[in-house]
């Protein structure tokens, strides 16, 4: 005797079809589960086996195997337990044959309930492009499996619920289709709170529209960290595909709300220095994502940027520059998108006040450098804006003359955006800070002052070939501000000037 159930199975964001065949022939009673399972799925026997004893289900006598088809690719977690003791109860006619167009996931608790489990959207989402119709998960996992069309989801609470439904038909209906209300930028505290800092607002106001990284450096209490928490709400509202990107990530983490499983603002992830590499792009024996893929369509936020060890931010290189972060192992690689815009802060000194006009410093030279230098080049390099922040003077802060607020900014930012929009139309671009180098001449055509500005910044300032890239895209993004096709001398100029940190700073404590 013989049956089959539909199921998927998951590595990283990667989730895949996979048959659970069971078969039952003549012998001493045995139950073996093959098809490269791992320690978690090996563990579901036992708990099938006392699901079913607890269940009074009679668990069939004879040789039973369960085989995990492809065989080829291995099986990772506990969401086997379901589809396995659906295969199982089929095969010993207590539930009739399932049809062929539903999948089920879900682990077993040892009282027959089922337990969550993660990385259900990306599953979903595979069940339906693979022509799936219905899905049985555990009711919690069933609001988040709701969002994705075109499947109808079932959530169940216990093996008893889904034997009574798959008897009889009753007992469980379709999940409603989850549609959250809100994609806002509403929880965000607000640039109306910053008094000043014109040129610092300004720079971050750029970097948003483009999605360009950037670095504020200044002394303690300048007001680093208050201006990076209020660029999330000068950001575009999230979309709905860039929404289902992120929460797939946190679904595979482990970290969705069941009640509201969307992630439906941009993340902003604020990173203390203390964390490893694993922790930062991801890792461990089945990778996991790092913080740089939770903050995915959203800001990395990286304070007290030359306290972070070196070799971590090193690692940083290549995600910042492709986007996503593949993680290698035995068992197989993973891929994290981890589109973001870096925000990073620091002091300029270990005392804090190089630079302060009004407090005094007290490191050395080779102090200074040497805290500066904690940033390599080719970080620096990937930071399109670097800004100066400037502590305010006591007068400036205490007058408190009303501020442009966030949302004032964001009219500006989107407008800049829906220009990109509409230029990367059909492509997988999103933004400026993403223009590759064969569309890069056609994208960003420049008069002839500001090729000029460029070609003589590239001698004078001995530019890298990044470097120069990263100008220009910036000089798209201001262009694209002030609603300009073509750019001209200022957006350039300006773009340079996003830059002078370098020279201020690294190049004279070298
Ligand atoms: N421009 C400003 N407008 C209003 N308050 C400010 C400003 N700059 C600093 N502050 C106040 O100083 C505090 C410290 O700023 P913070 O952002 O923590 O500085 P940093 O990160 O540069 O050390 C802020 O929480 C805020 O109360
Ligand atoms: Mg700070
Ligand atoms: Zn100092």
């Amino acid at each position: 005797m013989f049956s089959r159930v539909n199921s998927l199975g998951l590595f990283g964001l990667n989730a895949f079809p996979v048959t659970v065949e069971a078969n039952v022939s003549a012998g001493q009673p045995t139950f073996d589960v093959v098809g490269l399972p791992d320690a978690a799925v090996q563990e579901s026997k036992a708990r099938i086996r006392a699901v079913m004893g607890h269940l009074k289900l009679k668990l069939l006598n004879g040789r039973v195997t369960v085989n995990l088809a492809p065989a080829s690719v291995k099986k990772i977690g506990s969401m086997f337990d379901l589809p396995i003791a659906v295969a199982l109860m089929e095969l010993g006619g207590l539930v009739p044959r399932v049809s062929d167009d539903a999948a089920f996931m879900g682990e077993l608790s040892l009282d027959g309930s089922l337990a969550p489990i993660n990385g259900v959207l990306s599953m979903v989402i595979t069940a339906m492009k693979n022509g799936l119709k219905r899905v049985f998960l555990p009711v919690e996992n069933a609001r988040e499996a709701s969002v994705v069309e075109g499947i109808d989801v079932y959530g169940v609470r216990d093996l008893p619920q889904l034997m009574d439904f798959l008897v009889h038909g009753t007992g469980i209906s379709p999940e409603p289709k989850y549609e959250p209300s809100v994609f806002s930028n509403k929880h965000y505290e607000d640039f109306a709170d910053v008094m000043g800092q014109y040129s610092a607002k300004k720079a971050l106001e750029v970097a948003a529209a483009g999605a360009h990284n950037v670095l504020m450096l200044g002394p303690p209490g300048s007001g680093k960290s208050m201006l990076a928490k209020r660029i999330p709400s000068i950001m575009p509202k999230i979309t709905f595909e860039e929404s289902i990107e992120t929460t797939q990530i946190y679904s595979v983490a482990g970290m969705i709300d069941p009640s509201a499983p969307l992630v439906c603002e941009r993340p902003f992830r604020s990173v203390s220095h203390t964390a490893s590499s694993v922790g930062l792009i991801g890792g461990g024996s089945t990778p996991r994502p790092g913080e740089i893929s939770l903050a995915h369509n959203g800001v990395l936020f990286l304070d007290e940027f030359p306290e972070f060890d070196r070799k971590v931010l090193e690692t940083l290189r290549q995600p910042l520059e492709n986007g996503d972060i593949t993680i290698s192992r035995a068992i197989g690689s993973v891929n994290y998108p981890c589109d973001v815009m870096l925000v990073a802060a620091m002091n300029p000194c270990p005392c804090g006040n190089f630079g302060n006009p009004v407090k005094k410093c007290t490191c050395t030279p080779s102090q200074v450098g040497a805290y500066l230098h904690k940033i390599s080049r080719p970080v620096l390099d990937r930071i399109d804006i670097q800004v100066e922040v400037k502590p305010l003077k006591y007068d400036e802060l205490a007058v408190r003359t009303p501020q442009e607020s966030s949302a004032e900014i964001l009219e500006r930012v989107q407008h800049a955006r829906d220009i990109q929009a509409k230029r990367f139309s059909g492509t997988s671009i999103r933004s400026n800070s993403r223009i590759t180098s064969d569309i890069i001449a056609e994208v960003c055509p420049l008069e002839n002052d500001a090729k000029k500005l460029l070609s003589d910044a590239f001698d004078s300032l001995g530019l890298s070939a990044r470097a120069y890239d990263r100008i220009l895209k910036v000089a798209r993004t201001c262009a694209d501000l002030e609603d300009s096709e073509i750019i001209k001398k200022s957006h350039v100029s300006q773009a340079i000037s996003f830059r002078s940190l370098d020279r201020k700073y690294w190049d004279n404590f070298s």
